[in-house]
């Protein structure tokens, strides 16, 4: 059975589902610098599969670059799936749970701003990578901590709780990885700039990526925090993203 807090964030970008492709800029910038560094590998072909598909943006990236080559794209959002292109191979599952046995092992398993999600990001990412076939290749991508470092300076200069959602540590991630695997890790620093700073966090909740295990501010206490955003003149907000890529 799915956890209650997964069953609630899968139910919210099931309801974005169709504004995400409108408003997922990052994911879409991220998307085609993935598919293009697993264009750089001669990965071979075999069972491709997306992981937290989505709408679709890597997966599509993927097929697009690698003619011939179709992707498997699970995500535990069917409105999400019905979001995908006709004829296009979709399996709705909870990524919490063990991936399943398919006829062959994967040769490349891609995932991108999904892990954070998870109940156990690097409990997963560990168990990805033992599933991919003896030479098969990880790619992923997933916002880090030290993400969002305004929002919480903003809510502690606020005397509020930060209902940021937490993101795993880089080294989290990396100690559950065998050292020789990785063939690429990177760390990409986003800003986005807004008029006002609660405009910063409005593409997230259009998105769908608004869950949080925070009880939500009211709307005296948004105010507060947005008076105590960090350089009011230009408020900012940074995102912190591993790019991983691994080799079995
Ligand atoms: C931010 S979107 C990323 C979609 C796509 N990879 C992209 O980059 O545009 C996160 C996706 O993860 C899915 N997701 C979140 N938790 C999940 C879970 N436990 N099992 C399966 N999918 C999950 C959501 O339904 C959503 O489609």
């Amino acid at each position: 059975m799915t956890d209650p807090w997964s069953q609630r964030v899968m139910e919210r970008f099931g309801r974005s589902a169709d504004r995400y492709d409108g408003a997922a800029e990052l994911q879409r910038a991220m998307a085609r610098q993935l598919a293009e560094r697993c264009r750089r590998e001669a990965i071979p072909r075999g069972l491709w599969v997306d992981l937290g598909s989505g709408t679709g943006l890597l997966a599509d990236d993927l097929e697009q670059l690698h003619p011939g080559q179709r992707v498997l794209r699970v995500d535990g959002s069917d409105a999400m799936l019905r979001r995908h292109k006709q004829l296009a191979r979709t399996s709705c599952l909870d990524l919490n749970k063990p991936l399943p046995e398919w006829s062959a092992a994967p040769v490349l398993l891609s995932s991108s701003f999904v892990l954070h999600w998870l109940t156990d990001p690097a409990r997963c990412l560990q168990h990805w990578f033992e599933r991919l076939d003896q030479g098969g290749w990880l790619i992923l991508a997933v916002p880090v901590a030290g993400s969002f470092q305004q929002w919480h300076q903003a809510a502690e200069r606020a005397g509020l709780p930060c209902t940021a959602l937490s993101f795993p540590a880089v080294d989290e991630l990396l100690d559950v990885l065998p050292g020789a695997a990785v063939r690429h890790h990177r760390l990409h620093r986003f800003s986005r700039r807004a008029q006002r700073p609660l405009e910063l966090l409005r593409p997230m909740n259009t998105i769908g990526a608004g869950s949080s295990r925070h009880a939500p501010l009211q709307p005296g206490q948004w105010r507060r925090l947005a008076r105590a955003w960090p350089d009011t003149g230009t408020p900012t907000l940074t995102w912190h993203v591993l790019s991983l890529m691994l080799k079995r």
